[in-house]
């Protein structure tokens, strides 16, 4: 994980390790955090003249753009869809290569991909940052059965935040909380049987290690069910592992 926390290893996680300094920590990117999080935007107007050079110390990777005149501003979510987003620090000869758009268009796949893998850990049906049994998801699974008259110590203790034990579904959160993208960032703050779980979004809305964070979610996932025998919904995008524009570069090298 770029600058991260490479998260929690679940049981018969196999990644190689060669790749977890990911695609965007490697020789390719040499300026690494500043190459997304300060890049130099000149911004002239539609007569060519020059109206603010951008140094990009905002420290934005992905800004919006001001409407009347695109300088890079922070983006707010109510600002509007990802699709505002300025990916141009993202598309250069050793990067996306074929213009932002081929970077938007992998980001979008990622951050779908993750949002898809999240969802089958939990999803909070009613909003309320709490998991409950009735809430979609393998942890609610769990919570149904720690709620249960004839729960047993063991299913408690699966997903009891008051222990400093780690579990399998507590380490599924972990990492669950290490890949929230802004549309679930209920996994960063909630309550689980009376306890609370807080962290800081880390994951740059799926950016910083796409192929680390789907890794650790799909093992996750797969733990949770070999763990609990809990039974198994259809694994949505089974067949997306690499976004477009990644496929594309690596194919390039
Ligand atoms: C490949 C591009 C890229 C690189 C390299 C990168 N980031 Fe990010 N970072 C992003 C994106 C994209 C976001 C999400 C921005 C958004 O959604 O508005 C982000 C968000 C963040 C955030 C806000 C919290 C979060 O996770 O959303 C922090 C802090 C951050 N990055 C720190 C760093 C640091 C420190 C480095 C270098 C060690 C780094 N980033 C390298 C693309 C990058």
């Amino acid at each position: 994980m770029i600058g991260q926390n490479i998260g929690w290893i679940p049981p018969n996680f196999a990644y190689d390790t060669n790749q977890i300094v990911s695609s965007h920590g490697s020789a390719a990117n040499a300026r690494l955090c500043a190459t997304c999080h300060v890049a130099f935007t000149t911004i002239t107007d539609a007569n060519g003249v020059l109206i603010q050079n951008s140094v990009g110390h905002l420290f934005e990777a992905i800004p919006c753009t001001k409407a009347s005149n695109g300088v890079p501003v922070p983006c707010a979510t109510a600002t509007g869809p990802d699709t505002m987003h300025s990916f141009v620090a993202c598309s250069n000869s050793t990067c996306h290569i074929g213009g932002p758009s081929v970077a938007r268009n992998a980001y979008l796949a990622t951050k779908g991909n993750i949002d898809n893998l999240l969802d089958q850990i939990w999803t909070d049906a009613n909003a309320n940052g709490v998991i409950d049994s009735t809430d979609g998801g393998l942890i609610p699974q769990l919570v149904a059965r720690a709620q249960r008259a004839t729960a047993t110590a063991a299913d408690t203790a699966a997903i009891n935040f008051g222990s400093n034990v780690t579990t399998v579904a507590k380490g599924a959160l972990f990492n669950a909380a290490l890949a929230a993208t802004d549309n679930r960032a209920y996994f960063l703050s909630g309550t689980v049987l009376g306890k609370s779980f807080a962290t800081h979004m880390a994951s740059g809305n799926g950016v910083h290690n796409p192929f680390l964070l789907v890794a650790l979610l799909t093992s996750s996932i797969d733990a949770l069910h070999t763990t609990y025998a809990l039974p198994a919904p259809p694994r949505l995008n089974v067949q997306m592992t690499a976004p477009p524009g990644v496929r594309m570069r690596l194919s390039q090298r």
